[in-house]
């Protein structure tokens, strides 16, 4: 299978399963993801009621799967509240979900009712989540003013050429949302996005970036859970990893200037329940960039 064939991200349903797990039991008031479970399959409910229940499953595979759902409803809980509070700080008339994934924002966010979401993702995944879409019952209805999917490959097609294709408009600013994809591209693919995106920045415009630090202790957990068997994050490897001041420098290099910068864990802490997933919050980020 090459590159462009490759299939729909794994990694996208595992944080769809971590919202829908954690929507109406984590930071109520802060979270909230209605839409997340209804884009998910029959058995990829099952780990989530099982979460919600507080029902670990028997055998270690399936006990294995639970597990990550579980740390995954933590961290991405406290990733959506950072994220959303930032687009909601930031009201643009152009929002580009880059990795999109099987992200529920232009379906759950009044906010957005004046403006136009770019769901930009590998085609494989895209696919994907338009099936899910088209399959979901009771069917989501889009929130923003309009959804434009634009399959893009981040390792072999022009972002540019694109987004112009998908009517957007480099003159007008835009809010630019890269939540859980640069740890798997390569330091090269990241400066090729943001190289592409910046070219398209009009003034005014934000960057709303996660990204994961080093961690020796967050990668054995990876390694660990693919010896495991958990085939979420097996097929979809770490590439690139940036410390808070490499993550700054970089930006910097783009022309984008760090007005914040937070770890999940600190976050996390905000949200009233003491956090248990310490190591994968702890190499979580989320930075917000504004343009020149
Ligand atoms: C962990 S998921 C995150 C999805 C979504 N942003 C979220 O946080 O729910 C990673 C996403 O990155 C996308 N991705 C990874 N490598 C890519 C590439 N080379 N080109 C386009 N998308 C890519 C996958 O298709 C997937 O949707």
């Amino acid at each position: 299978m090459s590159e462009n064939e490759r299939a729909a991200s794994r990694t996208a349903v595992l944080v769809c399963q971590g919202r829908a797990a954690a929507d109406g039991r984590t930071a109520v008031g802060r979270f909230a993801d209605p839409v997340a479970v209804r884009l998910l399959r029959a058995e990829e409910r099952v780990r989530v009621d099982e979460v919600r229940a507080g029902t670990p499953p028997r055998g270690w595979q399936a006990r294995t799967a639970y597990e990550s759902v579980r740390a995954c409803a933590e961290v991405v809980g406290a990733r959506t509240v950072a994220i959303d509070e930032a687009l909601r700080a930031r009201p643009a008339g152009q929002l580009v979900i880059l990795g999109a994934g099987l992200d529920t924002r232009a379906w759950r966010l009044a906010e957005l009712a004046r403006t136009d979401v770019w769901e930009v993702d590998h085609p494989a995944s895209q696919r994907d989540k338009r099936a899910r879409l088209g399959a979901a019952e009771p069917a989501p209805v889009a929130l923003a003013r309009s959804v434009r999917f634009t399959p893009v490959d981040f390792a072999a097609d022009g972002l540019g050429a694109a987004l112009d294709a998908a009517g957007h408009d480099p003159a007008a600013p835009t809010t630019w949302l890269w939540e859980g994809v640069v740890p798997y591209l390569t330091r090269d693919q990241v400066r090729a996005t943001l190289r592409a995106l910046t070219a398209r920045t009009a003034p005014g415009s934000t960057l709303v970036v996660n990204y994961q630090t080093p961690s020796p202790k967050a990668t054995a957990g990876r390694l660990l859970a693919r010896l495991l068997g958990s085939s979420a994050t097996a097929g979809e490897p770490w590439l690139s990893l940036w410390t808070p001041r490499q993550m700054a420098a970089l930006l910097t290099e783009y022309g984008l200037r760090v007005t914040s910068d937070d770890g999940l864990l600190a976050v996390a802490r905000t949200l009233g329940t003491p956090p248990r997933h310490r190591t994968s919050l702890d190499s979580g980020r989320v930075a917000v960039a504004e343009s020149g």
